[in-house]
This record gives C-alpha cells, sequence and structure tokens, in this order.
C-alpha cells in the first residue's frame, strides 16, 4: 500500500506509529488515494469542507486571481477581492458587524478578535478590563492564548506553563448537564456566568468567548432553549463583549450562514475560519463592529495588529469563490436538507447501537459519543483508546471521521464528529451511514 509512515519522508508527521495514505484527487464527498482507494469525507476533513472537494470553478477563479495577483502587503494595499468577500460577509452577518480582517488560521483569528476587544478597552480609558472568561468543554485554538482559552487538557499537557490565566464557566454540553436540559438549562449555565463575572468584578471582565454550537469538544452540543438570551442580557448589564468563535459551526456548516443566526444573537465579534474557504486556501476572518472601528478611530487611529498574510488576495478569492458557489447552487438549502436527513438517519441507525450514548448537532454537524454503559453515561477507560481505534477502522472501512476524547471527565470520553460536505446529496448520506454502521459493529466487537 502506497502509505507513508515514520520515519519515511521528511514531513513531521502529526502521529510518529500510524500510516497516512497519499491522497492524489478529490471530487464532491469522496478522496482518493495513490492505490486508488476511495474514502467518503464524512468529517470533511478537520470540519473544513463545505462545497466539495475538487469544485472546478473555484479552482478557476483562485487560479484567475493568482494570475493577476497573488500578495499584496494587506497594511499597504487592498484588493477587490477582499473587498468583495467582506462586503458579503457583512451583508449575511448580524446587524453591525460590518467590517472584516483577514488571517490564515482560526487561531490566528481567535487572538486577532482577542487583541481588538483589549484594545478596544484600553482606548475606552478601562486599562482594568483585561480578563477574558471561556467555557469547558470548548476549543479556540492551538496558539498559546487561544489554547489557553481551550478546555482541552491533553492538548495542553505539556505547556501549562507558557499559557496565560482565562476564567472557565460548565459549557451547556446537553448529554452531560446536570440539571434537566430543555426546561432548567438556560438558567444554570447561564447563571455559571454571572457567578464568574462576580468573582472576578465585572469591571475586570472584557470578554466572553464562546462557540454558539460546540464543535468537538463536546459532540456538536446545542444550547438549551433561551441560553443565548440570557447569556446576552448578563454580558450587556455588565458591559461585557461577547465574542462568537464560529470557526467549525459557522460558514454554513449548521445550515445558517452564521450559527449565530439560529439563536437571534448578536455577538460584538465574530471569528470565521474552516469552511470559509471550503478547504481551497488557508483563510479565516474577524468581524467586529462599524461602532467599535469609529472608537478606534479616534482613539490611537488603528487597530494594532497585522500579520503578513493580512487580507491576502490568495487566500480572499478562495473564501469568494467558495462564498458565490454557495449563492449560485443554494448550497445552504441543501446543508438543511440533507443535515436533517443525517440526523434522521442518525437517530434510525446509530443513535440504537450499544456503545452509542447520544447523538447531536445541526445541519450538516454531528457528534456521535460512545459510553460503556448507557444508563449511567459512564465512558469507557481513555486506555482502551475506543475513539482512536473507531477511526483507524472507519479508515480502513474507506470513511474519515474526526474524534475527540476526555470529554466525559476531563480525562475519559470517546466521540466522533460528522461534517461532510455541505454539498452531499441522501444517497451520500445513506453510504456514510452504513460505512460508519459497519465500522462501529466491528471496531466495538458487536
Ligand atoms: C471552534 C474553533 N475555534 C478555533 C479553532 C482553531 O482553528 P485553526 O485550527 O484553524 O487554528 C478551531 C479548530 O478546530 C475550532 O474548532
Amino acid at each position: 500500500m502506497a502509505t507513508i509512515r515514520y520515519p519515511q519522508g521528511n514531513v513531521l508527521l502529526r502521529n510518529l506509529s500510524r500510516d497516512y495514505p497519499v491522497i492524489t484527487g478529490g471530487r464532491g464527498v469522496w478522496l482518493e488515494d495513490e492505490d486508488g482507494r476511495r474514502y467518503l469525507d464524512a468529517s470533511g476533513g478537520a470540519m473544513v469542507v463545505s462545497v466539495g472537494h475538487g469544485v472546478g470553478e473555484i479552482a478557476e477563479a483562485v487560479r484567475d486571481q493568482l494570475a493577476q495577483v497573488g500578495y499584496v502587503n494587506g497594511t499597504q494595499f487592498t484588493t477587490r477581492v477582499t473587498e468583495e468577500l467582506a462586503e458579503g460577509l457583512a451583508a449575511l452577518a448580524p446587524p453591525g458587524l460590518d467590517r472584516a480582517a483577514f488571517l490564515g488560521s482560526g487561531s490566528e483569528a481567535v487572538e486577532a478578535a482577542v487583541k481588538f476587544v483589549r484594545q478596544l478597552w484600553v482606548e475606552r480609558g478601562h486599562p482594568e478590563r483585561s480578563v477574558f472568561i471561556a467555557r469547558t468543554p470548548g476549543y479556540h485554538g492551538n496558539t498559546l492564548y487561544a489554547l489557553s482559552a481551550s478546555a482541552r487538557p491533553h492538548y495542553r499537557k505539556f505547556f501549562d506553563p507558557l499559557l496565560t490565566d482565562v476564567r472557565m464557566i460548565e459549557a451547556p454540553y446537553g448529554y452531560r448537564s446536570p440539571v434537566d436540559y430543555e426546561t432548567k438549562g438556560a438558567d444554570h449555565y447561564a447563571a455559571a456566568l454571572e457567578r464568574e463575572i462576580l468573582a472576578v468584578g465585572a469591571d475586570r471582565v472584557a470578554a466572553f468567548l464562546f462557540e454558539p454550537v460546540i464543535g468537538s469538544s463536546a459532540g456538536a452540543s446545542t444550547p438549551p432553549p433561551g441560553y443565548f438570551e440570557k447569556v446576552t442580557a448578563i454580558c450587556r448589564r455588565h458591559g461585557i463583549l461577547m465574542i462568537a468563535d464560529e470557526v467549525l459551526c459557522g460558514s454554513g456548516r449548521t445550515g445558517e450562514f452564521f450559527a449565530s443566526k439560529h439563536y437571534g444573537l448578536e455577538p460584538d465579534l465574530i471569528v470565521l475560519g474552516k469552511g470559509l474557504n471550503g478547504g481551497y486556501a488557508a483563510l479565516s476572518a474577524v468581524l467586529v463592529r462599524s461602532a467599535h472601528v469609529e472608537e478606534m478611530r479616534r482613539g490611537s487611529g488603528y487597530f494594532m495588529h497585522a500579520q503578513t498574510y493580512l487580507q491576502a488576495p490568495c487566500m480572499t478569492a478562495a473564501g469568494l469563490a467558495v462564498l458565490r458557489y454557495m449563492r449560485k447552487h443554494d448550497v445552504l438549502e441543501n446543508a438543511r436538507s440533507s443535515g436533517a436527513y443525517l440526523h434522521e438517519r442518525l437517530r434510525a441507525e446509530i443513535l440504537p447501537l450499544a456503545p452509542v450514548g447520544n447523538v447531536a448537532g445541526l445541519g450538516c454537524l454531528a457528534g456521535v459519543e460512545f459510553v460503556a454503559d448507557r444508563a449511567t453515561k459512564r465512558p469507557f477507560p481513555r486506555a482502551e483508546k475506543r475513539a482512536e481505534k473507531l477511526l483507524a477502522t472507519a479508515l480502513e472501512n474507506g470513511l474519515t471521521l474526526w474524534p475527540n476524547v476526555g470529554q466525559a471527565d476531563g480525562t475519559n470520553g470517546d466521540l466522533v464528529m460528522l461534517a461532510p460536505p455541505l454539498t452531499i446529496t441522501k444517497d451520500e448520506v445513506d453510504e456514510l451511514i452504513a460505512r460508519l454502521k459497519s465500522a462501529i459493529l466491528k471496531s466495538f466487537e458487536i
């Protein structure tokens, strides 16, 4: 089999004890390797692939831009593709979020959002507002501040001395909620925010950072009814800014371009990444309000942040082409209908399987959580590496999945995420479910 395994080659592979198939092509939901083996990309890679693999018109749009100009310095120039992408996002965003800066990765955009908020408070004459509150479980990226804001012990374990203090509150994680989620969840989880704000001192808190729909950290958990109304009221009352991290759940993944829209949520900043470029180039964005930008203009006169690839047209051309493709082919409508069908099939075929404790999510985003005992929700011992084994079995079955571990108690817990291209058809959903079911049966030896 044509695979690469450490110590072959010169790439620093992420995992030093597994085989890496060499991918040569992709079409729609399918990937193909050098041996002609096909994989149904049920996780869209790292929940990135939004309009499918190998879309010719996106490749052409990017090629056209590269042939004109690939890079300009974003602190000196702008380009039409960058302007048009910002305009397109502003038209879709919750009211007031009408300015976008473009960077390369979700982590970078989270860092930029945090710096924007911090600078704004200093400009306003409130340098004491420097504390950020995030949630556990939750994930915001792998750079040092974004990791500080991430409650993922296994990602943090080597780096703790380098991380900084970000306050953590309990995230709304429906499956493991200590109260009845539907009726009491909003009060319970919103109270956690208020408690933390009061413990820190409201006038020291800069912003609350959260995922509107939690990604792999809590298996695509959606908030309980009324949660964001309550949380918004608390933040507004204490003058605390709200940063919605939609790196994973945004860009159409849940059936709305912005996941915040499901909840009537109007945050102060939104961070996008992953599906924004559909995998055609590295691209992330931070969206902010003109009203806040005006405050900066009247103060220092600029946002003190830039990186080499800020607003670079080689990246934004891909984002614009993906956005146009979504409009032209009504991709969001497909994400809603195929997403609803995916959840229907998951409930019918996957949820009844013995080790499956829960299925959650929205649109073309789903989490499947595994437990040793469904009655008590007891997780498998981490040493059994259930998620990793399932991932390997699924790959042998021609199916890609995205794993997460530790969500049950910080150490134990196994789940896999599904985030197929938003263009997936119902027949392809059937194929995905059949392959997933067979991989679960094989891997858990049922
Ligand atoms: C919610 C969320 N925020 C931020 C990030 C970081 O994005 P990136 O890996 O592109 O830096 C991720 C990545 O998984 C994410 O899921």
